[in-house]
């Protein structure tokens, strides 16, 4: 689970772990999402497949994904996994969807900064009983609403458009949650990967600033079909400062030379769309409520790396209101808050690679994990220093 604005490693932390699994499942989001793995040096970015998808797992999309067929199609191409199975029920994407995403930002008067993928529309049409469904479009039946698309300025009309999508939804379509819950009856290990992060929720996110569908671990019930009272472990993940793509709020925002470094060191820029990224100082206010609202058991942390070197160290730990100190997050939702921040020593620019390798972390890294563990509320269980399996170590 993400536990910031997206972006937060989870691909990268799913490749470290995915040999203890048989399966891998996606959830929630769509094509918006942009899960990176590096693989012998080769990159790779996942939009709808699970990021397991190279290390030969059973893929499985679940009904609370919103799916674009044709980047679908695009994936498994390039990919080829031996076991993908869609949830029939899951809801489909359409060139409609795309559209209206586009124009919703142009007429909204404030844009959120969206992915440009059709997300809000596909889950907000779901809503409206207008999107077609997974086995929908596998019949080749096309959505048909000529006139009510009209309504909305879009002209172009979908019939035919299944045609090309058909064949492979159906060869693709199964029953996930059974398949899953008889996978777990023999013993098997499943790893649900999150798309986005916590504060992206649409409920409990940065409202209106968030995406359309639920970014927390519960919602492994609804998107993928199998009961959350099963899940043992909750994997949050986090990276050791802040960023966010798209507007909305950002309370330790930096700007100017150290973010352009932080930037630049992190390669932060959008994996789906490109957008470099803002960047600001870890915020454990907000890490803490997410670390709560996921039931976080462990807490992966990635790009240590990237704050090395960088000469200042600070931390969000308070917030306050009307000058007084305070954990509250929910009120940032609707209240500017002023963070409050420790001062840690600067991490040293060490080599990484040697530091995991013998299992020595600087002292200083070792300062920042300890605060994130205390105010977080959760233990730090992997360290990440960079892209390639190797580079992370297990405390
Ligand atoms: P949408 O999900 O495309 O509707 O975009 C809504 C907001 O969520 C925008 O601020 C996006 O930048 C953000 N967002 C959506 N998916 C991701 C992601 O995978 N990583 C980071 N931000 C995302
Ligand atoms: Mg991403």
């Amino acid at each position: 689970m993400g536990l910031q604005w997206g972006d937060e490693g989870k691909g990268r932390v799913v490749d470290y772990i995915s040999d203890r699994y048989d399966a891998a499942v996606r959830f929630n989001g769509g094509a918006n999402a942009g899960h990176t793995v590096v693989v012998n040096g080769k990159r790779v970015v996942f939009h709808l497949l699970p990021s397991a998808a190279l290390r030969g797992k059973m893929l499985f999309i679940g009904a609370g994904v919103a799916v674009d067929p044709q980047r679908l199609i695009e994936e498994y191409s390039e990919v080829r996994p031996g076991h993908l199975k869609i949830d029939p029920r899951a809801t489909v994407t359409t060139p409609f969807d795309v559209w209206l995403d586009g124009r919703l930002e142009e007429l909204r008067g404030s844009r959120i900064g969206t992915t440009g993928r059709g997300i809000g529309p596909t889950y907000a049409n779901r809503l409206y009983r207008l999107s077609p469904r997974v086995c929908d479009v596998a019949a080749g039946r096309d959505p048909d609403f000529g006139p009510l698309y009209a309504a909305f300025g879009y002209n172009e009309g979908l019939s035919g458009w299944s045609k090309a999508y058909s064949e492979f939804l159906k060869q693709h379509m199964g029953d996930v949650p059974q398949e899953l819950m008889s996978l777990y009856e023999s013993g098997r290990a499943l790893l649900f990967e999150s798309a986005q992060g916590t504060l992206l929720d649409p409920i409990y996110g940065t409202y209106p600033f968030v995406t359309s569908s639920n970014t927390i671990a519960p919602y492994v019930s609804i998107g993928a079909g199998f009961p959350f009272n099963l899940v043992d472990e909750v994997i949050g993940v986090m990276k050791a400062y802040q960023t966010r793509v798209g507007a909305g709020p950002f309370f330790t925002e930096l700007s100017g030379p150290l973010a352009d470094r932080i930037r630049e060191r992190g390669g932060e820029y959008g994996s789906t769309t490109g957008r470099p990224r803002r960047v600001g100082w870890l915020d454990l206010v907000s890490v803490r409520y997410a670390v709560k609202l996921n039931g976080a058991t462990k807490i992966a942390l990635t790009k240590l790396d990237v704050l090395s070197g960088l000469g200042r160290l600070l931390v969000a730990v308070r917030y306050r209101y009307d000058g007084k100190s305070t954990l509250d997050f929910t009120r940032a939702l609707y209240e500017q808050p002023e963070p409050e921040y420790v001062e840690l020593d600067p991490i040293p620019d060490v080599d990484w690679a040697s530091a995991v390798k013998d299992r020595r972390l600087p002292g200083e890294a070792l300062q920042l994990i300890d605060l994130i563990e205390k105010e977080a509320g959760a233990k730090v269980w992997l360290v990440s220093v960079g892209q390639e399996r190797s580079m992370a170590v297990e405390l």
